[in-house]
């Protein structure tokens, strides 16, 4: 691990190191604590480079708040980042990053810092934006990584790089809890062990409305009215706010649709606490993934019918764009044409009763459920699906449809990348041996001829790696994924054990 406190010595270990490697940053204010060790963890797992920035930033710091007392442990920072396996630390100093005074600054739209923390901590967000800013065009990152904690930040990030079109993916890490339930906080380092305990009462409060909430309520006021009983019976704690919005737009809701955000501030003694929790009513996502030839895509349909979720066909869509690329002048090779006809193009997912294509499939108006199966689109396919610029937009409008929920989808990184908040993930492997047993008997029933089974076993295994060192949309299991081994089992078995986990998640909730 190297440490960097200015720009020029960062950017030069980062561009002798960037070539084709993925870069993860992290941003902190530093004090490092578990919270942050699951970020890291997460970036060094996904990226070939992973930075962490320490920095207190004092143009988020109001004048009457805790810039000078802020926890500062540089020394014992580096070591947790050292030990988990981060390339570059980035400490510069305030000098260093703010130059000229007063900085150009980036302000947030009023209506995304007026609400929340906004309406208390004038000045913070564009503080926030501002260094945020600062730090990705200074790293470059292909992907940056933000706590669900900070809900509020998390939201105008998003939005920060959506209008500022900066290209890098933003990660959510949820809320990391100690076991009593209070989330980790540099902050909690100012209270003392009663205050500690007095504290418990922000995520018990939360908790309380998420079982209200589960049980039916939706209603902002029920749910606010909630939590802040429960939180006026610790006299100590003195509440700030405690407001209900929507966790994309921050706007306050009246009521819960799909999701809201329920967010609190709370003093405890002078030390102020914010803590979150997110509510979500859709109905649920199941996301497979797994090898190719694990019975992915006859599991998945199978489950979408039975239990009437639309199956979100995602090779269709990548089939849809193929086609429509083929039946224009454009050359296969030429990306960034391809990019803008995506970029226009009008893809329709229509739940169908044929047990042959249970998906229909529009493009431009154009119903191409068939056409897109044609051995000329099944050839090229895999070309257009490896463009960066065709997958950023489809998984796009793949999380669309998964906003208002009730689909099943399958892939390689449904689970890690397109939908990792899906509320059932299962992972679906097989052995070599069985998946090339399963291939050969399928060659014999299509082609009437026998196949070399070793040889098959070699192409498997080639293809798994091949798939699981993909610079784009590699194959991985997610951790909190189900894993189910199918050897020996049939389609039927797979689909009743899908079926059944399904069931035990939201038989109570449904
Ligand atoms: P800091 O408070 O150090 O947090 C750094 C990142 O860690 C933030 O994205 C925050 O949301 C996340 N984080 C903190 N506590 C967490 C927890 N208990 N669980 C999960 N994630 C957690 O947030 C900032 O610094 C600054 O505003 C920064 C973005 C660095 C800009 O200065």
């Amino acid at each position: 691990m190297r440490l960097f406190t200015t720009i020029a010595g960062l950017r030069s270990a980062i561009d002798r190191q960037r070539q084709d490697r993925t870069i993860g940053l992290f941003p902190t204010m530093g004090a490092l604590h578990s919270g942050h060790s699951l970020a890291i963890e997460r970036a060094v797992k996904e990226n070939d480079i992973v930075v962490v920035s320490i920095f207190v930033n004092p143009l988020q710091f109001g004048p009457n708040e805790d810039l000078d007392q802020y926890p500062r442990q540089l020394e014992t920072d580096c070591q947790l980042c050292e030990r988990l396996g981060v390339k570059l630390v980035f400490a510069p100093t305030t000098a260093e990053l703010y130059e000229h005074k007063p900085t150009v600054a980036v302000v947030p739209p009023t209506q995304m810092i007026s609400v929340l923390c906004g309406q208390f901590r004038a000045g913070h967000f564009e503080g926030v934006a501002t260094i945020v800013t600062k730090l990705l065009n200074i790293v470059q990152p292909t992907t940056a990584y933000f706590g669900e904690k900070d809900a509020q930040q998390l939201a105008i990030v998003r939005r920060l790089i959506a209008d500022l079109n900066i290209p890098v993916e933003i990660k959510a890490i949820p809320i990391v809890r100690e076991a009593s339930g209070l989330a980790y906080s540099s902050r909690n380092q100012y209270l003392t062990p009663e205050e500690k305990q007095r504290a418990l009462i922000l995520s018990r409060s939360l908790q309380e409305a998420q079982k209200f909430f589960e049980s039916g309520v939706r209603d902002a006021l029920e749910l606010i009215g909630i939590v802040k009983q429960k939180l006026t019976r610790e006299s100590q704690v003195k509440v700030q706010y405690v407001e209900l919005v929507h966790p994309d737009t921050l706007k306050p809701l009246e009521k819960i649709e799909e999701v809201g955000l329920l967010a609190i501030a709370c003093f405890v003694g002078s030390t102020r606490l914010i803590d979150n929790v997110i509510l979500r009513s859709r109905a649920p996502i199941i996301a497979i993934d797994g090898p190719a030839g694990a019975g992915k895509s006859t599991v998945t349909r199978r489950i979408a019918r039975n239990l009437d979720l639309l199956y979100l066909d995602t090779g269709a869509m990548y089939r849809a764009v193929t086609w429509l690329v083929m039946g224009s002048e454009i050359s296969l090779s030429d990306e960034p044409t391809i990019a803008e006809l995506v970029s226009k193009a009008k893809i329709e997912l229509i739940p169908d009763d044929s047990w042959e294509f249970p998906t229909s499939v529009k493009i431009n108006g154009e119903d191409v459920t068939r056409a897109i199966r044609s051995p000329q689109v099944t050839a090229n396919v895999s070309a257009i699906a490896a463009m960066v610029s065709v997958r950023q937009q489809l998984v796009k409008q793949q999380q669309r449809w998964g906003d208002r929920g009730g689909v099943v989808v399958e892939g390689r990184d449904i689970g890690t990348n397109v939908f990792p908040d899906a509320e059932l993930k299962i992972y679906l492997t097989a052995s070599v041996g069985e998946r090339a047993k399963r291939r050969a008997k399928e060659f014999k029933d299509t082609q009437q001829q026998e196949i070399d089974i070793e040889q098959l076993k070699k192409e498997i295994q080639q293809r798994d790696d091949r798939d699981s060192k993909r610079q784009i949309a590699p194959l991985k299991k997610a951790s909190d994924a189900i894993e189910i081994n199918t050897d020996g089992l049939t389609i039927e078995e797979v689909v009743q054990q899908v079926i059944s986990l399904y069931e035990q998640k939201f038989s109570s909730k449904t």
